[in-house]
């Protein structure tokens, strides 16, 4: 375990946000014990998880449908190594749904015994960017970079929690895992049809009704004004942030990385991400009119 900086921990290879992490629960995790019937979501930071999350729960538990529970995504879909809550893993109830942002090769060995499903889910990479530079400059728990320049010289650099190693590390083992890859943009452009793909892979059946339910509650807007799905608490009370101008829905678009970035860095960006993702076909959408 190296100490990287004073928001950073470093642990084999990966970095994790200090404030948040219990080093003890990494040492235990290729060990972790895992059933048949976990769900696993993998994103790297600022890819929809949260989004994720939201449509999972949705899905496997009719009391978020019909608003009987009042219980907060998190809590219904916590973090693999991120235990906010302090929650008893091995004591929840089947089906256990988690997210992480762990490199596939941190995660528990028993995904690669293939019967747990696990969703890999991507965005375009600048809108990552952009996402993740206003994030950490809100929340306090996270380093705050002074421009996006900064920023995203360090994102193209990626030392201990690299994009193109997230991503490519993932879809060069993904034969080791049940695994499949869907995009950000897919959920944008088609929220019921990817929603639909979701409940094929997990095969779970849905009413229309129900469908429709998942859908309209996992809107950016729904889940913007809905406390249990936004970790606008969590965020303002429990971790801290520096002002209170944001939000963590903030835009939830395609694109947005257009009303940021030069010429110059978007070159720098395209240049660096040809080089880093040949032979990774998966397909990226940059603009919310690309089909
Ligand atoms: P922006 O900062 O671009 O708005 P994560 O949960 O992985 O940290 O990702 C957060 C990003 O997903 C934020 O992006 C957030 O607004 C976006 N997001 C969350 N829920 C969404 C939804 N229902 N529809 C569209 N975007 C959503």
């Amino acid at each position: 375990m190296d100490k990287t900086n004073e928001y950073l921990v470093n642990f084999k290879g990966h970095n994790f946000v200090k404030d948040v992490v219990n080093i003890e629960d990494l040492e235990k995790m290729e060990e972790f014990e895992i059933r048949d019937d976990d769900v696993f979501i993998i994103t790297y930071p600022k890819s929809g998880t949260i989004w994720t999350q939201q449509i999972l729960s949705l899905i496997y538990f009719e009391g978020h449908r019909n608003n009987t529970e009042n219980i907060s995504t998190v809590d219904r879909v916590p973090f693999l190594e991120y235990n906010i809550h302090n929650l008893d893993y091995a004591k929840m109830s089947s089906p256990r749904i988690f997210s992480s942002h762990l490199p596939y090769y941190l995660v528990p060995k028993g995904l690669k015994e293939k019967k747990t499903k696990t969703f890999y889910i991507y965005r375009n990479p600048k809108d990552v960017l952009i996402s993740y530079f206003h994030f950490s400059n809100w929340v306090a728990i996270f380093e705050a970079t002074d421009t996006l320049d900064q920023f995203l010289g360090k994102f193209l650099d990626g030392k201990g929690n690299c994009w193109f190693d997230h991503i490519r590390g993932w879809y060069e083992h993904r034969h080791d895992f049940n695994i499949m890859f869907l995009s950000y943009e897919d959920l944008k452009k088609d929220l019921r049809s990817s929603v639909l793909k979701i409940c094929n892979f997990l095969e779970k059946e849905l009413s229309e009704e129900e469908l429709d339910a998942v859908v309209r509650q996992s809107t950016f807007e729904n889940m913007k004004s809905d406390p249990l799905a936004n970790y606008n608490y969590i965020i303002n009370n429990k971790i801290g942030v520096r002002n209170n101008d944001s939000h963590f829905l903030r835009k939830g678009t395609i694109g947005d990385w257009k009303n940021h970035l030069t010429v110059e860095q978007n070159e720098r960006f395209d240049m660096i991400f040809k080089m880093k993702m040949k032979n990774v076909p998966l397909k990226f959408i940059w603009d919310i009119n690309e089909q």
